[in-house]
């Protein structure tokens, strides 16, 4: 199974027609796909403590550890993925451990294509997961409304997950 994880808390938010337009493909290779949209369920603050007995926290590590690959879609915010991204990943820790991992990003402008790495280094060191080395990176010329309108981030769409896949299947035999 392939979780699809989509992080951004604005309502019309782009990485989630990316996180879309990854279920879409995943579905239509007949692959099995679970989505988790942090819009849609809230999760607490990680406060090392009481938060990880949340219901939606439990939900999502569940998902996790049932998943033979994740693909996390997240804004752009200040350099790096949003906070609620990294909340999710701190409430869920160890449930990471060996996954292998894809991201996909919304940005404002060309310049923070380098913002993934640091979430990257940090699921390397602290969980060992295995970072897909195909990343999407899209800006707002890229859609169109509540669409995608763009080929060659279709293709990276197409690539991302044909990678994982690639890589979960091979590390799961
Ligand atoms: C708080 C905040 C910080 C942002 N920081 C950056 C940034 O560092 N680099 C960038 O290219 N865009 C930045 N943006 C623009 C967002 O990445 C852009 O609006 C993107 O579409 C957000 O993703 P979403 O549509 O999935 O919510 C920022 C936006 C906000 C609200």
């Amino acid at each position: 199974m392939i979780l699809v994880i989509s992080s951004s808390l604005h309502p019309d938010s782009r990485s989630r027609i990316l996180a879309s337009a990854c279920i879409s493909r995943l579905e239509s290779l007949g692959e099995t796909v679970e989505s988790f949209d942090l819009s849609q369920t809230a999760l607490p603050q990680c406060d090392g403590m009481a938060a990880y007995g949340d219901a939606n926290v439990q939900t999502l590590t569940s998902l996790i550890k049932k998943a033979d690959g994740i693909l996390l879609a997240s804004p752009v915010y200040n350099y790096d993925v949003n906070s609620a991204a990294k909340n999710a990943i701190e409430l869920t820790g160890k449930a990471w451990t060996g996954k292998v991992v894809g991201m996909m990003l919304a940005a404002g402008g060309q310049g923070s294509y380098m913002s993934a790495m640091g979430l990257a280094n940090s699921l390397m060191l602290d969980f060992r997961c295995v970072i897909v080395p195909r990343f999407i990176y899209a800006t707002g010329e890229s859609f169109e409304g509540n669409s995608l309108a763009d080929e060659m981030i279709q293709e990276r769409v197409d690539t991302l997950v044909a990678e994982t896949l690639r890589l979960a299947k091979a590390l799961a035999s």
